[in-house]
């Protein structure tokens, strides 16, 4: 009896289902389930059939410790992207950079094609725009004389085809995996299907040949690379690409790297000639910081193994609806609400029919926990209208009972801190013990009901300096 080969594939998720619905189980998608005809040669499994017997002396184990050379690495000379990558782009490795449409991708990737191809042979495919489109980004970028291959194609049978030979190039971008297609699957472009096969084959060809790929992959609206999340455990390294819109800041951040450190972040700027590196992000995020007000403090972070300061502004004021609004930008909108609760239980400030709204400045997204510390000052400083301190950072997480707890990479923060002038760090307790071979003034807390008075203390101190001059 001849077997439906069918399946029901989401786009969001890429969950296969037996029969189509509405609703993806696995990801709660709405109108993301498509048929997709079964994969060609399914693996049938091992029981049946009376196949060979599989030998164990084919399998051998060997120790951990070997002499291999170490990586060959390709270094673009863009350091802000190297660093991302682990120190430069491996050979015969598959790399996904994900983003936004528009966010800077493609202008990204003919950069490092462009940077590398002195030293090694760069081509770039392009399924989106035609060859007049690039070359005119190109001339923008000022790139027009590199030494770049360029092609527009989206049948990968083709691409395979130029690239699979004997003195191809060592590195390729694929922009977009969304728009390449292997024509033995009756899916379109873009579905999970075709996208898992395309990549798969690439990077079949990457290992094959020594040759390191890049591969643009657009973001859908949830912040999944569309579809294909599938393709992020196949590739060996995983970037993300991020900003705000209207910000002209641009991160590179890596979630995944087998080669390498992740979260690590290179900090671009997007100009009207293209991609500029940000060597000392903390002095630009600081720079447009306003005067003796309240509500704005600067947080000591690190994103991966850099130090990185960040102004942090909170605005709190008396809701006149029912609901008060909660308005978050750069932040968890959940750790925000969790830091509101604790400082109304914990610490008695009636935030509760206030307005509050969070932002951090210059469009960076921090996603450590480190900052809660610094959210909370904000929002009291913000709540009491007492200016923080100017020459101050700050860094700390909380937990529930309003504790503030040690972070990690203390050192670090109030390096950078001393290196761009503060005088001052506030931080948790348990640092103060250790050496620190700075030269700021740490101020310790303990727990966030001292928040609120260390801010009253410093505004006096400060008020009475200014009351003696010197
Ligand atoms: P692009 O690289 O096409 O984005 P993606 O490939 O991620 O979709 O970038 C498009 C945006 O970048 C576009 O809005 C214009 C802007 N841009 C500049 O501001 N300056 C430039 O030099 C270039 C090339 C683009
Ligand atoms: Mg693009």
């Amino acid at each position: 009896m001849a077997r439906n080969t069918a399946h029901y594939v989401c786009q969001a998720c890429g969950a296969s289902h037996p029969k189509w619905s509405g609703r993806c189980d696995a990801c709660g998608a709405w109108n993301a389930i498509i048929e997709e005809a079964a994969r060609e040669s399914a693996p049938g499994g091992l029981g049946k059939g009376g196949a060979r017997k599989g030998r164990a002396a084919r399998v051998d184990f060997v120790g951990l410790k070997g002499s291999e050379p170490p990586l060959p690495r390709l270094e673009t000379k863009l350091e802000e992207f190297d660093r991302v990558c682990g120190g430069g782009l491996v050979a015969g490795s598959a790399l996904l950079v994900g983003g936004d449409p528009g966010i800077g991708k493609s202008t990204l990737l003919l950069q490092v094609a462009a940077a590398i191809a002195d030293q090694a042979r760069a081509v770039y495919i392009s399924g989106e725009e035609a060859i007049d489109q690039v070359r005119l980004r190109a001339a923008r970028l000022g790139l027009d004389t590199a030494k770049v291959g360029l092609a527009t194609a989206t049948n990968l049978r083709d691409i395979l085809a130029s690239l699979d030979v004997a003195d191809g190039p060592d590195l390729v971008v694929i922009d977009s995996i969304q728009t390449m297609y292997v024509d033995s699957l009756d899916s379109a472009p873009g579905t999970v299907a075709q996208v898992r096969a395309s990549a798969q084959e690439l990077i079949r060809l990457a290992k094959r040949r020594q040759i390191t790929v890049l591969l643009v992959g657009h973001v859908t609206k949830e912040g999944m690379i569309a579809g294909p999340r599938v393709l992020e455990h196949m590739v060996d390294t995983v970037l993300y690409f991020e900003g705000e819109r209207g910000h002209q800041f641009r991160i590179l951040r890596s979630v995944k790297n087998r080669f390498g450190p992740t979260n690590e972040i290179g900090v671009f700027e997007m100009t009207d000639s293209g991609l500029m590196q940000v060597s000392n992000p903390s002095a630009l995020f600081l720079s447009e910081r306003p005067g003796n007000v309240s509500g704005t403090v600067v947080f000591a972070g690190v994103e991966g193994t850099r130090p990185m300061l960040v102004e942090i502004q909170a605005l709190v004021a008396p809701s006149s609806f029912g609901t008060p609004r909660r308005a978050v930008v750069g932040w968890d909108g959940g750790r925000l609400a969790m830091i509101l609760a604790v400082l109304e239980t914990r610490c008695g400030l009636a935030l509760g029919g206030q307005d509050v709204y969070l932002n951090v400045a210059g469009g960076l997204r921090i996603t450590e926990p480190a900052a809660d510390l610094a959210v909370a000052a904000a929002l009291v400083s913000a709540f009491r209208d007492i200016p923080f301190p100017q020459d101050a950072v700050i860094f700390g997480e909380i937990g529930l009972s309003g504790e503030v707890r040690t972070v990690s990479q203390r050192d670090a923060r109030l390096k950078e801190a001393a290196k761009l002038g503060f005088a001052e760090a506030i931080a948790p307790q348990a640092h103060k013990s250790k050496k620190g071979g700075s030269t700021l003034s740490l101020e310790t807390v303990r727990h966030l009901t001292e928040l609120s008075a260390l801010l009253h203390r410093k505004q006096k101190s400060a008020t009475q300096m200014e009351k003696q001059p010197s």
